[in-house]
């Protein structure tokens, strides 16, 4: 038996940013505390979305959350929650913002080293204490974090990115405006536009079964291929904005079927390294779907077809060299570096050390093949 959960609200549209009042009164949410990063607060969105949402004055702001947000990060706001007597929790932001507002929520009212909920370690069944009301509003189209029922996190335990799951973790409601992303500087623009569409390829091709989000996958690729390239050279295009924040919410709402080795590796990069998963993610994808190809191979048809290549005379493998040659020239015409310099890994030494890391990363177990130590080193070596 296998068992599906769909259990997102979301308001999606432009001009969704104005139900934020409502959100909080119907969770009956008086003092929420605002999650956000401090790009957002520098860049003036945040004092715009306060505006566009007539946020109440009860707002408490916690703008301190890193790019790859950690342990810390997620301490530092619990205890500004506590101080305030804050009551629930928005998450404004991208997806790092989203997703240290998921830990500041789980944290406001469980003990423990942040390790202790975490996958690899059944963290689901010991969130027993309560959890807050959140809405999730992403200010970036990638992550999928609004409707994900998880958050990526750095734990001080052993100094890696987890994930840590649960059900509970759920935001109450996610607010989807299309609006918010149209100042997306176009960088930021392919690579959480690349998240997405990767999130949906690595869950179309995962061996776990759930057919609901194989559908719900192709259609996020197809609609981001229609759209990311135009937000990406014209960022005012509101059409293509939705397009890519639908296929970003499609992303997130199929983590459960699983994601693959581009996410071990760049899990690995962003707790070692930094950088901007999404465009890591971008960089990598073509080489692991090469890796990959032999054990997913029918798969390739569909996607291709997502993608609008023609393959009704074409063999599986040569939907497969179509797709994959498709991505390469999407990162081109994205401006998607070429190798993993911009992340300052350059050495032999730097691949060593993310190794270990990629081998305990729980996306390798929905990996259509099984990667080895020596198939990440390779893969690495690849894109120095
Ligand atoms: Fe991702």
């Amino acid at each position: 038996m296998d068992t599906f959960a769909f259990p997102n609200k979301v308001n999606f549209g432009a001009g969704a940013i104005a139900s934020l009042n409502d959100c909080l009164a119907s969770l009956k949410v008086e003092k929420p505390l605002l999650v956000t990063d401090r790009g957002l607060v520098d860049c003036g969105l945040l004092d715009e979305i306060i505006q566009k949402a007539d946020l109440p004055a009860s707002v408490s702001i916690f703008s301190e959350v890193d790019p790859n947000p950690t342990e810390a990060n997620v301490r530092a706001g619990v205890e500004v929650y506590h101080k305030n007597g804050c009551d629930g929790i928005i998450g404004l932001g991208g997806g790092s913002a989203i997703d240290g507002a998921k830990g500041i929520r789980l944290m406001v009212h469980h003990q423990g080293p942040l390790n202790d909920y975490g996958i690899l370690n059944q963290g689901w069944l010991k969130m027993t204490e309560p959890i807050p009301p959140m809405i999730a509003i992403p200010t970036t189209a990638g992550t999928g974090s609004e409707v994900a029922r998880g958050t990526m996190l750095i734990e001080e335990t052993n100094g890696i990115k987890i994930a840590v799951v649960g059900e509970r973790l759920f935001s109450s409601i996610s607010i989807c405006d299309p609006e918010l992303t149209l100042g997306l500087p176009p960088f930021l623009t392919a690579g959480t536009g690349m998240d997405a569409f990767t999130h949906c390829v690595e869950e179309y091709i995962s061996p776990k079964f759930n057919p609901v989000i194989s559908g719900i996958a192709l259609e996020g690729i197809r609609l981001n291929h229609g759209s990311l390239l135009t937000a990406y050279k014209d960022g005012s295009n509101l059409e293509a904005r939705a397009n890519v924040m639908a296929s970003a919410m499609m992303g997130g709402m199929g983590f459960a079927k699983g994601l693959g080795i581009v996410h071990s590796i760049s899990h690995a990069v962003g707790a070692l390294f930094g950088g901007h998963h999404g465009t890591l993610n971008a960089l990598l994808l073509p080489a692991c779907l090469e890796f990959n190809r032999e054990s997913c191979l029918p798969r390739f048809r569909q996607l291709a077809q997502a993608v609008s290549i023609h393959v009704e005379t074409k063999s599986d493998d040569e939907c497969a060299d179509a797709f994959i040659d498709h991505i390469r020239q999407l990162n081109n015409e994205l401006n998607i570096p070429s190798n993993l310099e911009t992340f300052n890994i350059t050495t032999d030494d730097d691949i060593e050390k993310l190794i270990p890391l990629c081998e305990v990363d729980h996306c390798r177990l929905t990996n259509p093949r099984m990667p080895e130590a020596t198939d990440f080193r390779e893969l690495l070596l690849g894109h120095l």
